[in-house]
């Protein structure tokens, strides 16, 4: 982290995990906790679906909502998704764009991430920016080179306002859900890395002051000693962020 320069955030991404009935529990829980000056930014991106009743429960609190992906068109005939602009309406913050599980499943590439990551900021969301090399890429060592790429596709023509309401959150595809956390030393490899890019598109003071996150395997056991790198300003937890206390533990652990 390097609080002089930028924010630190700890985004929490439910997946498509709990349910309605479970916001408020959760929202209440979590917010005993946070009180009203938490230490950094956090983030609660749920399903669709419960985002009106967590932007409900978190009114007027420290923390705030986010969805975990945007439909890359204003409006109109594209069933089953759901535009930036309703999100905005119903309460939502932030959104995750270009998640690997959206790569995975949904075949969602660069060229895509980048549309939807310009249709998120047009509609005055943040956007947490999802990049990151699968273990094939990186036995072969071409982990920075997979990254760079993500980014400079995903990233490509935005300018410095679009970029100040971006982050990046750097997921290693094999440490995702598997326990198979990064080292600090690998994380903090990566998102330098990715400093380094972002100032070369961008120039260092914009390179400076973004955040950039690490996601995979993120929870209380670990969160501190990767919060504790210069470059990694945060994370994006899955699992460990579905119970407000342990989610919490990690929020804590940025307060060094
Ligand atoms: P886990 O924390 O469950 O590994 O998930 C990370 C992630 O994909 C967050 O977006």
């Amino acid at each position: 982290m390097n609080r002089r320069y930028r924010k630190t955030i700890i985004a929490g991404n439910w997946k498509m995990n709990r349910d309605v009935s479970d916001v408020r529990p959760y929202g209440e829980a979590l917010l005993a906790l946070a009180g009203k000056k938490p230490p950094c930014e956090i983030v609660v991106c749920t399903p669709f679906l419960m985002i009106p009743a967590a932007a409900e429960v978190f009114r007027g609190s420290p923390v705030a909502v986010g969805a975990q992906d945007v439909s890359e068109a204003d409006n109109g005939a594209r069933t089953g998704e759901v535009s930036a602009s309703q999100l905005a309406a119903a309460g939502a913050k932030y959104v995750i764009i270009g998640h690997s599980e959206r790569r995975e499943y949904h075949g969602e590439d660069d060229a895509l991430v980048g549309r939807k990551l310009k249709t998120a900021l047009r509609h005055g969301l943040r956007a947490i920016v999802c990049v990151g090399e699968r273990a094939a890429q990186r036995e072969k060592g071409a982990e920075f080179d997979v990254v760079r790429r993500q980014l400079r596709e995903a990233l490509y023509g935005l300018d410095l306002p679009q970029l100040k309401n971006t982050v990046i959150a750097y997921e290693p595809v094999w440490a995702i859900g598997t326990g198979n956390t990064a080292s600090p030393l690998q994380a903090e490899e990566m998102c330098r890395d990715i400093r380094l890019t972002l100032r070369d598109m961008f120039g260092a003071a914009a390179a400076r002051g973004t955040s950039v996150l690490y996601g995979g395997s993120m929870k209380p056991s670990n969160a501190a000693e990767l919060l504790a790198r210069p470059d990694i300003d945060g994370g994006l937890i899955g699992g460990a962020s579905l119970n407000a206390k342990d989610f919490y533990e990690i929020v804590r652990a940025a307060e060094q």
